[in-house]
């Protein structure tokens, strides 16, 4: 039923039917009389959709090129669904054509002239072709190279790689065919057992697994895969301090492997001040392709890293760390805390542990962060002794402008002293040692020691206390009772007061005992010594200066003129030889027992040497002094001796003597 308001409608519909038939029957008349004519046909449309969400269909087609401007149709089973100059179309994928097989094709038309492509029998819907992949990243793992590249859709894909070694372009291409993993929108695939240390070239295209007939994507591009990087960079660094800032001088050896360098390589230079946002840090972190950099930091501690980057991938990183530099003589902090913050300030907490400083105990309150201000100073511990750094901007370089000791609350110390001891007590005096309280145990700045002496044998003397410099290892107490017993007591002092004291108890040295104990020995040694010395004296004597004899009867001496105790003697035996004229002579039998005796020593005398002899009596340390006793005794006995034995006498001298005494006497007789 027409309503009036339909009837146009009607109308246009049946023109377009009308026309559209006598259009076929136009192309059919057309085709049958362009066959052999200069009309070449484009290829039959190829439609798919990007991926499998896609609603809008790309349709493709070639034609080689002809004279003038071709217009072209595109048909869907007998629907013409659009003309275009191009040799594509877009069509929206609607449900009547998408699900059904359909017949596809194109017409040309270039002036009076047209042609038409074969026909093609698809389902739209099947139809997926990917883009080429593209932005490829590349990375090895060991000999396994990593490809990395957009993802069409969030389903895995087929990819189909191309590969050949960079340095070998006659050689062929290797293939693989290799199912993607998915993840974050990237495509991934790994080529396992290539050689990291080669270049290669490298081609990827992709396909939807999802799709019933997926089509392949164009290829990428040739993409040139670098060998690895294995070695960091070998960097020398030279620091030049310009006035808190220091200037730190990176130099480095290129990288000389060409299959690593073969698409161009760079150096990355980081600094850990930069993640401290410090003013100016942020500016420190550059990419360079020289080999060498400056890099300007503050006296703060600071790690610098350099790495040197190509297409795929990173070497390991060249690290350099810089200790914080603090000036050689900390001062105590003034006041740091109540100043307020600058603009373009950092200011940094380092703890100190054992005269380390430990950067990992850095807290830094830098001007962006002024928000949690509050929390970064409440984080500044009681008691702990910090060294405070105040950082500025100085002509876009950072710079220390203020270095000192902090604490935020000083307490007295914790800890006493370490290894007090006592290396040497005399009579008075006692020298004292230890060891620093350790830092952490100070809990604030030792202003002086404080070192007591109490003298335990008397209950009248009292505590002694004085105050010694903090820089003091070694103390001599002087003036100290001898023989006494002390205890003392050593404290670190800080404006917040005393520590614990260390302690230890001395024993001076007696006075007494030791000087009895002294004389005693002092007269043993000169006793001793002097008696040495006489010894020695006499011996030295005798020899220099033998005593002399006056020689009273020298003629008879043939021999031995040196002996002059025989000369004595024999000047006594003359004597002797006088006296047998007496009477005396017959009583001489009776003490025979004496005489045997005493002439038996003469006579092992007389056979001895006469220097062993004289030795001898020497050695026995008669005196000199004493020689009227001796010649007494030899008198006597060589008296005896002579007119007991005289045929035994070896001495010619004296055997004269008493043989004519003999003669003498026997011819008395
Ligand atoms: C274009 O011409 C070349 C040879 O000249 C032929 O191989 C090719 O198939 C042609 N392309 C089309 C779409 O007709
Ligand atoms: C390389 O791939 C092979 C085979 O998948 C594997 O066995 C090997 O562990 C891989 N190497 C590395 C370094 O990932
Ligand atoms: C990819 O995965 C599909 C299904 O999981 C499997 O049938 C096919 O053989 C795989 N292809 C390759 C090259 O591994
Ligand atoms: C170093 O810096 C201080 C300010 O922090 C300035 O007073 C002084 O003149 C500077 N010295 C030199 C040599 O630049
Ligand atoms: C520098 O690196 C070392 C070792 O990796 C680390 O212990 C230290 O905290 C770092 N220093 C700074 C200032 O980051
Ligand atoms: C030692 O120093 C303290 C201050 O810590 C002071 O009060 C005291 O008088 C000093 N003692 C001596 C003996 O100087
Ligand atoms: C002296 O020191 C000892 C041990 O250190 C202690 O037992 C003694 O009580 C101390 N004497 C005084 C008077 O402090």
């Amino acid at each position: 039923m027409f309503t009036f308001l339909d009837f146009p409608l009607y109308l246009m519909e049946t023109l377009k039917r009308w026309s559209s038939l006598h259009g076929y029957v136009m192309f059919m008349f057309l085709t049958t009389i362009s066959k052999g004519s200069a009309c070449e046909a484009p290829s039959s449309p190829e439609c798919f959709r990007k991926n499998t969400d896609e609603i809008l269909y790309m349709c493709e087609w070639s034609m080689n090129k002809t004279e003038g401007s071709v217009t072209f149709h595109l048909y869907i089973d007998n629907k013409k669904y659009g003309s275009t100059n191009e040799t594509w179309y877009k069509i929206h994928g609607d449900t009547v054509i998408q699900g059904r097989d359909v017949n596809i094709w194109v017409e040309a038309y270039a002036g009076s002239i047209n042609c038409t492509s074969p026909r093609k029998s698809v389902t739209l819907v099947h139809l997926v072709k990917y883009d080429a992949p593209q932005s490829i990243s590349m990375s090895w793992l060991g000999n396994n190279l990593s490809l990395i590249w957009k993802a069409a859709e969030k389903h895995p894909a087929l990819a189909e790689v191309l590969f050949r070694k960079h340095n070998n372009t006659t050689e062929s291409w290797e293939k693989k065919l290799i199912n993607t993993t998915t993840e974050a929108s990237k495509y991934q695939v790994i080529l396992v057992n290539l050689l990291n240390h080669s270049a290669y070239q490298v081609q990827i295209r992709h396909r939807s697994t999802q799709a019933k007939n997926p089509l392949w994507s164009k290829w990428s591009p040739v993409v040139t895969v670098p060998a690895e990087l294995e070695h960091e960079p070998e960097v020398t660094v030279t620091t030049k301090l310009l006035n808190g800032t220091r200037a730190v001088m990176l130099t480095w050896k290129q990288i000389l492997n060409a299959a690593a360098a073969v698409s161009g390589v760079t150096y990355r230079l980081e600094d850990t001040q930069s993640s401290h946002g410090c003013p100016c840090a942020n500016k420190t972190k550059t990419h360079v392709k020289t080999n060498k950099s400056t890099i300007y930091v503050s006296y703060s501690a600071v790690n610098i890293s350099v790495t040197a980057i190509n297409a795929a991938g990173h070497s390991p990183l060249a690290n350099i760390q810089l200790p914080a530099k603090p000036a050689a003589n900390l001062k105590i902090c003034d006041n740091t805390e109540k100043e307020k913050m600058k603009k373009n300030t950092c200011k940094q907490w380092y703890e100190l542990q054992d005269r380390e400083l430990k950067p990992e105990n850095v807290i830094t309150l830098a001007n962006k962060k002024s928000k949690g201000a509050k929390q970064i100073k409440a984080s500044i511990k009681d008691y702990v002794r910090y060294l405070y750094f105040e950082h500025r901007c100085d002509g876009g370089k950072p710079r220390t402008v203020k270095m000192c000791l902090y604490y935020k609350k000083e307490g007295a110390p914790q800890r006493e002293p370490q290894n007090f001891t006592v290396t040497s007590e005399t009579l008075d005096s006692a020298n004292l040692s230890w060891e620093t309280i350790a830092i952490e145990d100070q809990r604030g700045f030792v202003t002086h020691y404080s070192l007591c002496s109490e003298k335990i044998s008397s209950q009248d003397e009292r505590k002694e206390c004085r105050n010694i410099s903090a820089s003091l290892l070694t103390y001599r107490l002087e003036n100290l009772t001898p023989g006494a017993k002390y205890n003392i007591s050593l404290a670190g002092v800080t404006k917040e007061g005393e520590g614990p004291s260390a302690k230890l108890t001395i024993y001076t040295q007696p006075e007494k005992p030791v000087n009895v104990w002294w004389s005693f020995g002092l007269l043993f040694v000169f006793f001793l010594s002097s008696t040495m010395c006489t010894i020695i004296l006499k011996r030295i004597k005798n020899k220099i200066f033998p005593p002399v004899p006056t020689p009273v009867i020298p003629d008879f001496f043939t021999y031995q003129p040196e002996s002059q105790e025989m000369l004595e003697e024999k000047e006594e035996v003359h004597e002797l030889m006088l006296s047998p004229l007496h009477p005396e002579v017959k009583s001489v039998p009776e003490d025979t027992e004496e005489t045997t005796a005493l002439h038996g020593e003469w006579d092992a005398g007389s056979d001895e040497d006469m220097g062993d002899e004289r030795s001898d009596s020497r050695m026995s340390g008669e005196s000199s002094d004493e020689s009227p006793g001796s010649t007494d005794q030899a008198l006597r006995s060589s008296r005896e001796g002579e007119i007991t034995d005289l045929e035994q006498v070896d001495n010619e001298i004296a055997m004269l003597i008493y043989r004519n005494g003999l003669v003498f006497d026997v011819k008395t007789d």
